[in-house]
């Protein structure tokens, strides 16, 4: 029988093509998302990729009430968990808005979760909760240091989870929490049909999108943060992962909650990266490659928080998730230029 699945956020980036991915697998799909930061025609978008219908509610998570009469309509084995606001900046200005958002939000939805007994949910955690480490290539046990308010919103959610699946251990429940937290790298490219991707809300923060617009003529030029850091060219490093690799981890994700070593309960934490780092310089030239256009840049100084490599260990995620990644760096820019010139974007 198909299984169905409920996407928070699932009209947004990451959550829009794993929705896709989802229905590519076999699943049914419900989505919930109060569109705060996406819009609703990337329904019909999924919908014409797969092929096959989801089921949406505008709500916010932080609705008890919209999430009970979710809870209550369909029979929902498992949850992927996106919902939540992203941007680092904005975080250290306004963190009350993120601790509200993406911390008691992912109480309301597991609380809901827990009185319907559906206790099967995967994450959307972040590489950020590393925070500056210079142990090299990021390993899963290593110490959570998060560096702002964005990033211990995702530590303290990773928290609370961790202790939901430890307390089964304390209590005699009807069943027990199966949790996956995923940890993404750097996230990029959009799919290949030009109907999704990242719609940047204002002058892009991250690398890739402000590049794009560069190369668009929608930007003039890039300031490259800092060209001083120890790396081979002296700009930052960074794991791009593209986004529908990224996707089809949550498939993995997804399956491994009913299977070992998940099949009794408990909590697992991968890393969703390539292994592979690639300088800010690097992704510069790459985009003019992809896009044959010409991305003007001067370098500046570093931008305050920021780190000078930040690469995955991809091993354990290969072995227990049985989840590598199969696009590389040039797939990734020619996609996320066809998407920067698609009709969405115009
Ligand atoms: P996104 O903003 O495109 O998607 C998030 C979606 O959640 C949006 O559609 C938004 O409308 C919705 N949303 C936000 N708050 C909500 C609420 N209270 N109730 C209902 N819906 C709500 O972001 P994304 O890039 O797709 O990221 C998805 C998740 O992955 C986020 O939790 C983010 O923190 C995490 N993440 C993203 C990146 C990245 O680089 N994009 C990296 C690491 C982790
Ligand atoms: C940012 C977030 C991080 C989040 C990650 C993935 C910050 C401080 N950190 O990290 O929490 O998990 O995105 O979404 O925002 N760069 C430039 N010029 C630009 C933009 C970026 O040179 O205009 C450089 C940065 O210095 C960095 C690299 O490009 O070396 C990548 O930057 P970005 O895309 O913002 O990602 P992260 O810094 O990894």
């Amino acid at each position: 029988m198909k299984k169905t699945i409920l996407v928070t956020g699932g009209t947004g980036y990451i959550g829009s093509h794993a929705c896709v991915e989802l229905l590519n697998s076999g699943y049914h799909v419900i989505i919930v998302d109060n569109l705060s930061n996406s819009q609703k025609d990337v329904l019909a978008r999924i919908e014409k990729i797969t092929q096959n219908s989801v089921v949406f509610y505008e709500n916010d998570i932080r609705d008890k009430w919209a999430l009970q009469t979710i809870f209550k309509s369909h029979s929902i084995d498992a949850v992927i968990h996106f919902a939540g606001l992203k941007a680092v900046g904005e975080s250290c200005e306004q963190p009350l808005k993120y601790y509200q958002n993406n911390v008691y939000g992912t109480l309301v939805l597991t609380e809901v979760m827990e009185e319907y007994n559906v206790k099967n949910i995967v994450f959307s955690s972040s590489a950020t909760v590393y925070g500056d480490s210079d142990k090299v290539p990021y390993t899963e046990d290593l110490p959570i240091q998060a560096t702002n308010p964005y990033g211990q919103t995702k530590a303290m959610v990773e928290q609370i989870l961790q202790d939901y699946a430890a307390s089964d251990q304390f209590t005699k429940h009807d069943s027990t929490w199966k949790i996956v937290l995923l940890r993404y790298f750097n996230p990029t490219g959009a799919h290949k049909s030009g109907l999704i991707g990242e719609k940047p809300n204002g002058i892009p923060n991250n690398l890739i999108p402000y590049v794009s617009q560069v190369a668009s003529g929608e930007l003039k030029e890039l300031s490259v943060f800092g060209g001083d850091y120890p790396t081979t060219d002296g700009t930052g490093i960074r794991d791009y992962i593209h986004v529908v690799d990224l996707a089809k981890g949550h498939v993995k994700a997804v399956e491994m909650l009913s299977n070992a070593p998940l099949e009794k309960g408990g909590c697992k934490v991968y890393n969703l990266g390539t292994g592979t780092g690639y300088s800010v310089l690097e992704i510069i030239q790459a985009f003019e490659a992809a896009s044959g256009k010409k991305v003007p840049y001067k370098i500046v100084p570093r931008r305050s928080g920021d780190i000078a490599t930040c690469i995955a260990s991809t091993s354990l995620a290969k072995q227990e998730l049985n989840w590598e990644t199969e696009k590389e760096l040039e797939e990734m820019m020619v996609d996320t230029w066809r998407w920067q010139n698609s009709e969405a974007m115009t």
